[in-house]
């Protein structure tokens, strides 16, 4: 498929994540829709730091979901979520920061514990 898939782990508890890599994508984004649970999942505040780094579109509430959830809080910032292999912007994607463990060299595990995706 010439795609470069990679295996990350992230949230409390931890889970593994099969990642695509694209080296040209502008987030590193998950799809919350298929279920996001975390205990250390935090929305990015507008004005924050987390989105301040993000260079979001727009900062505001959650418009496009019945409830509030991982993926769609008020007063966060949003990007677009970008996905390349269908040339579509899917969604609109809130900024947030979990626990991201992700293999260095072989057998070293860094744990990054406010890594921040959409
Ligand atoms: C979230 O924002 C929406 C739209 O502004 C508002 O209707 C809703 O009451 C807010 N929810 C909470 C829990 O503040």
């Amino acid at each position: 498929t010439l795609q470069y898939i990679t295996e990350v782990s992230q949230r409390t508890p931890l889970i593994s994540i099969k990642l695509l890599v694209h080296l040209g994508g502008k987030s590193l984004w998950v799809d919350c829709d298929k279920g996001f649970k975390s205990s250390t999942y935090k929305p990015g505040v507008c004005n924050s730091i987390q989105c301040t780094y993000s260079n979001p579109n727009h900062c505001g509430d959650c418009i496009l979901k019945p409830k509030l959830q991982p993926g769609c809080n008020n007063n966060s910032c949003y990007i677009w979520g970008e996905n390349p292999l269908i040339d579509w912007f899917d969604d609109s994607a809130d900024i947030a920061d979990d626990v991201f463990v992700i293999g260095s060299t072989t057998g070293v595990r860094v744990t990054l514990p406010r890594f921040i995706f959409a």
